[in-house]
């Protein structure tokens, strides 16, 4: 027998199985506490509690460690690409030079939208969000293929997660073209995935469009950093969903709006908001001092992680492309000054020490997006579109498991207790 976690509860004691990972953290098996004790546990936020068994995804957040299915983020980040990621995640392994082709060819085949779901989009008022126009739009997708998505049957699943990855770009496209009253593209499968989303996003039929090739990599690679990140709230959404058998697309129309919130994706939209509106350096100490003010909800945003109480390994990368787009623009950014020295002046502070507060992923990407000539509502929409990946991978997973259950999270009542229906004349 295992090791094994003792728990003394109302005069009794009981043994639960610790379960080893293949790294990280043991973890207490207590699927039968509730038979055993008629008690629940209480984790509200997940802060101590593994929703699955995954093999996707590691994270080791004092170190600053993130790893795709052993691979280190900064490697992938460095030498491989978003699609050769994909296929990791997918399917376990990188591919081979062959099944990369085959890989990509696939995708390619799968980028163009049914007509008729164009016409979606003009149900939107023109100034709606991206985020919005996204959650709408991928879950009409499950109207497209309904019936023919059985589930249970892995091709099925395999082939919903290549029509998500390939058909996320034209979507994020489209929603940014009617936001600005642009004629939306069709794809061109000679480019690759991301120089064909550039070319969606800001060509325009009138005209060649040139794919900067300093672009499409860091492009790409932004992408690479957001393609899945273990159980967060938007993975954990779409798995959720998925547990009761929804329909895929619907799933993932689900994540969308979790990934929307200010405190998950939307926080590259709300960091470079801040950004804007400290200005120059002069104003940092007061922003600081709003973040540490218990009573002043301003938060900094783009930094702190539930999990990462070390640097955020893809806030190094991030950093680290924003010199590289400005050369290849020829442009510059105070702002990027403005952030340096922001975070400069709060990894020095004793408040953001303590909380082991570091900047995460979305301190800096806002800045590279906006250099690309992104609007700040189309950034998390970029996140949807590479994180699309890495929620297929998990919910395929999660399906696949012998094991899988609904998921039906407990509560602790503090409600009233019954009482008796008062008519309404007596109330
Ligand atoms: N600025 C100031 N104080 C902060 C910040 C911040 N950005 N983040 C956390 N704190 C403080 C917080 O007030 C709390 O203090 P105390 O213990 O005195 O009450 C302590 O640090 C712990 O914070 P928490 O909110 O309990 O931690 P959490 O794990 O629930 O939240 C977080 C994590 C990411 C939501 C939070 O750090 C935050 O709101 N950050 C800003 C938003 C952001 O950048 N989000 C992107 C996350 S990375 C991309 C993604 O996953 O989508």
């Amino acid at each position: 027998m295992g090791d094994q976690a003792k728990l003394s509860a109302g005069g009794a004691d009981y043994d639960y199985p610790i379960l080893k990972g293949s790294v990280g953290p043991d973890v207490i098996d207590i699927r039968k506490l509730y038979g055993q004790t008629g008690m629940f546990t209480f984790d509200p936020g997940f802060t101590s509690t593994a929703s699955c068994e995954s093999a996707l995804t590691y994270i080791d957040g004092d170190e600053g460690v993130l790893l795709h299915r052993g691979y280190p983020i900064g490697q992938l980040a460095e030498n491989s690409s978003f699609m050769e990621v994909s296929h990791l995640l997918l399917n376990g392994e990188l591919p081979t030079k062959d099944e990369l082709e085959k890989f990509e060819y696939t995708i390619s085949r799968h980028t163009m939208l049914h007509e008729q779901l164009r016409q979606f989009y003009q149900g939107f008022r023109r100034d709606a969000h991206p985020m919005a126009i996204m959650c709408g739009v991928v879950g009409a997708l499950s109207a497209f293929y309904h019936d023919s998505t059985d589930i249970a049957d892995p091709e099925h699943r395999m082939i919903s997660s290549h029509r998500l990855i390939a058909k996320m770009p034209t979507i994020a496209a489209a929603a940014y073209k009617y936001s600005v009253g642009q004629p939306m593209l069709y794809p061109d499968n000679n480019l690759s995935y991301t120089g064909n989303f550039l070319r969606m996003t800001f060509g325009v039929p009138a005209e060649e469009y040139e794919v900067i090739p300093e672009v499409e990599k860091a492009m790409d690679r932004i992408f690479i950093l957001h393609a899945d990140h273990e159980q967060n709230a938007s993975t954990s959404t779409v798995r959720l969903a998925g547990s009761s058998g929804a329909n895929p697309f619907a799933c993932i129309a689900a994540g969308i709006a979790c990934l929307w919130g200010p405190a998950h994706g939307g926080a590259n939209e709300a960091a470079l908001n801040m950004l804007k509106e400290i200005g120059t350096p002069d104003k940092i100490p007061h922003y600081i001092e709003r973040a540490k003010d218990k009573n002043d909800p301003f938060r900094l945003m783009g930094f702190g992680h539930r999990v990462y109480k070390n640097y955020d390994p893809r806030a190094t990368v991030m950093q680290s492309t924003v010199r590289e787009v400005f050369d290849a623009l020829k442009v510059d950014d105070p702002l990027f000054e403005t952030a340096l020295r922001l975070e400069e002046i709060a990894l020095n502070d004793p408040y953001f020490v303590e909380k082991k507060l570091f900047p995460n992923v979305d301190f800096y990407s806002g800045i590279i997006l906006s250099a690309i000539g992104f609007p700040t509502t189309m950034f998390t929409v970029l996140f949807a579109l590479a994180r699309t990946v890495g929620w297929v991978a998990q919910w395929n997973e999660m399906i696949s498991d012998p094991g899988q259950k609904i998921g039906r999270p407990r509560q602790l009542y503090t409600g009233p207790t019954q009482r008796d229906y008062v008519p309404l004349d007596k109330r």
